[in-house]
């Protein structure tokens, strides 16, 4: 058994099964505009670092997929399957605690020097009030107060563009994201980054 349920720009996820359970397998697909052995050296870093990524999640205490295995020659990482909805589908029926708790796993990320890279409302999913983080695939390893500021206003600007009316919620991810050290300061850069792109 195996079927896709998400093409994305660079990857194509799988439902498949693994030692008799249900699990997911992410491809990321060759790219022709690129020069074959370039292609294949980007598809490589991009699947191992995002596997080490979700791993390195876990052990600071953010909920992501367990690994099963990593095929780096054909780029796929197989892992997983969480049997829950992107936080985007439940975005009406979530409280106030969840959207607390999304900005309290971010930050929880960030001060284990994580940048996800990709924050969205389908790249979080929420299962029994539990949330867990996928698709690491543009994350990295950073220490830095700019690189944080950047993740958070990303996730900010496709949060509220999808979901324009959710200003309230948008701050409670905000105050939960302050709950932890360096949250504040991170805000401060936010305000920064944004008054520096309207005058761009
Ligand atoms: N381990 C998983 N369990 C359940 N669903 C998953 C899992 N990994 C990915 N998905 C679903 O597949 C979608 C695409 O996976 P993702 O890693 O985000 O790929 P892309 O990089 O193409 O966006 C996610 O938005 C999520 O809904
Ligand atoms: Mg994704």
């Amino acid at each position: 058994m195996k079927k896709l349920i998400f093409e994305g720009a660079e990857a194509k996820t799988f439902l498949t099964e693994f030692a008799g359970k249900k699990a997911i397998e992410k491809v990321r697909a060759e790219k022709n505009y690129r020069r074959k052995e370039l292609d294949e050296k980007i598809r490589k870093n991009r699947t191992r670092d995002e596997a080490n990524l979700l791993h390195k999640a876990k052990t600071v205490g953010v909920r992501t997929p367990v690994i099963f295995g990593v095929d780096k020659k054909n780029s796929v990482i197989l892992m997983e399957y969480i049997k829950g909805k992107k936080i985007g589908e439940k975005i009406d029926s979530l409280k106030k605690k969840n959207f607390q708790e999304i900005g309290k796993q971010i930050s929880l990320l960030h001060l284990n020097s994580i940048v996800h890279g990709d924050l969205t409302t389908n790249n979080i999913l929420i299962k029994k009030e539990k949330l867990f983080f996928v698709d690491f695939g543009l994350g990295f390893n950073s220490k830095k107060t700019e690189d944080f500021a950047v993740d958070l206003l990303g996730f900010k600007r496709t949060f509220l563009s999808s979901f324009p009316q959710k200003e309230k919620e948008w701050k409670q991810v905000e105050k939960g994201y302050c709950k932890k050290a360096r949250g504040k300061e991170v805000l401060k850069r936010i305000k920064e980054v944004e008054k520096r792109g309207r005058y761009l």
